[in-house]
């Protein structure tokens, strides 16, 4: 493609950018969207394509951030959505209504850890949840998170997702690093930092402060893409039972993505509590939590009066954790995400899934073999990612050593030719991703291939 046309075709989406920018901050309603020069505006989602404002169209491999697994605009769950509307008569009832329980029961049957289930409206708020949970239920107050691992954007976790190589210590005691302005020193402080797949150092750290730990949150799979030692998972399970500190496992990312029960379900580990997200609501905003029943049920409310009662003196108050939220429970959402996991269950769906991102990752390992790039997939069932190196990856810091810039500017590259995957981030695969498709990405990697290795790969952009 010449330079002028790849600058035209992204004219509408350089033209949009600008105008938000002027009434949203950086242009993005959410910082994970910006890239640079610009991010691209879509318009249309069809299956397993997206279509920007430029009428071009692009095999998505983002599936906002993995939540669309059964691909966009799923007839199934089209139907179900506008059926549910015209039946129920509203978007939502503002009470407890069946689908609630469907779900509930529905997670309980495929989380081998979970005996009962509140829902929220996002992955963040899960994770949240949980872990005031867990210091309710354990009466400690620090919490341990490992380094690399995101768990929404708040300030308790919002901690060493992404340190660089200068601030982040020690590789076995690795500082608290903030990710955003506005995080106090306290807690930073309460949020103690462990290595992943390290337990060896992991044990020390925890044994050094397990009278104040309330809970270890962890991706199972970081970052959707690096996967648990088996043993170190177990070993970590048998380690915080036996020092009263609660495991919750984040499985916004891993929920119905590695398997339909979760990475729980691949290692067989049960955690005291899990937080879903993404995959659940059918491409609707949802999170839940879910766990063992004598810690969940610490939500439970058998008073009328709570933190909105005015001026009421009940004591119950104090006993309850504080759970509420406008949407929870969302009907259409449930009846959208029950739809998708229906799919999901059907037949051999799960199978093919993983067995076509599988046929994508050794297409591509082949490929970039034969251009002499070092390079590896890593991953698990529907997710996975490239790293540019030829060493293990096991941990964050074991990333720092691949080849980012050229990943970057081939990645970069690969928008021009129509593969969506924002720059650096993993691959996700929809039921609806075809042979067809996987075809076609392979053959845009080659011409992106062969265009970065044209061109100082540092300097790369959409112009080139
Ligand atoms: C593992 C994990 N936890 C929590 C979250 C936060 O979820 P949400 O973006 O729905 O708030 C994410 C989002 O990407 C995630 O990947």
């Amino acid at each position: 493609m010449s330079k002028s046309t790849s600058q035209n075709y992204k004219e509408k989406s350089k033209q949009m950018f600008n105008e938000a920018s002027k009434v949203i901050p950086g242009g993005v309603t959410a910082n994970i969207k910006y890239f640079s020069p610009h991010p691209i505006f879509m318009k249309r989602g069809k299956g397993s394509k997206l279509i920007d404002v430029d009428n071009r169209e692009y095999i998505d491999y983002s599936l906002c951030y993995g939540a669309l697994i059964t691909g966009h605009g799923h007839p199934k769950i089209s139907e179900v959505v506008t059926n549910q509307l015209a039946s129920f008569g509203t978007a939502i009832f503002g009470t407890p209504h069946e689908l609630e329980i469907n779900m509930a029961e529905k997670l309980i049957e495929l989380y081998p850890s979970v005996e009962q289930v509140r829902y929220t409206n996002s992955g963040l708020e899960a994770t949240l949840f949980a872990i005031r949970l867990a210091t309710a239920h354990t009466g400690k107050q620090k919490i341990a998170k490992f380094e690399g691992h995101y768990h929404g954007g708040y300030n308790e976790v919002l901690i060493s997702v992404n340190p660089n190589k200068t601030e982040a210590g020690n590789k076995d005691t690795p500082k608290s690093v903030s990710e955003s302005k506005g995080i106090s020193k306290e807690e930073l402080e309460n949020t103690i930092i462990l290595p992943f797949n390290d337990i060896q150092a992991t044990e020390k750290l925890l044994r050094t402060y397990a009278r104040e730990l309330a809970a270890v949150i962890l991706e199972p799979v970081q970052g959707g893409f690096i996967p648990a030692d088996q043993t170190f998972i177990q070993q970590l399970r048998k380690l915080t039972e036996e020092l009263n500190i609660l495991l919750i496992f984040d499985e916004v990312k891993t929920g119905f993505r590695v398997a339909l029960g979760g990475a729980q379900s691949v290692y067989q580990v049960k955690p005291d509590l899990t937080a879903l997200g993404k995959v659940l609501g059918g491409g609707f905003p949802i999170g839940a939590v879910g766990g063992k029943k004598e810690i969940m049920m610490l939500s439970a409310t058998s008073a009328e009066d709570d933190v909105f009662s005015i001026g009421t003196q009940n004591k119950r108050k104090e006993d309850t954790v504080f759970h509420s939220g406008t949407y929870n429970g969302h009907p259409i959402i449930l009846a959208a995400g029950l739809e998708a996991i229906r799919l999901l269950e059907h037949n051999k769906t799960m199978e093919e899934l993983f067995h076509h991102t599988m046929l994508l990752r050794t297409k591509l390992e082949k490929l970039y073999k034969a251009y002499d790039i070092q390079m590896k997939t890593i991953g698990l069932g529907s997710i996975f990612n490239i790293v540019l190196t030829d060493r293990q990856i096991r941990t964050y810091r074991d990333m720092w050593n691949t080849d980012i810039a050229t990943r970057q500017a081939i990645d970069t590259e690969l928008l021009n030719q129509g593969i969506y995957i924002k720059p650096l981030n993993r691959y996700s695969l929809s039921t609806v991703h075809t042979i067809d498709d996987i075809e076609k990405t392979v053959v845009a990697h080659e011409i992106a291939i062969r265009k970065v290795m044209n061109t100082q790969a540092r300097n790369y952009s959409f112009a080139n």
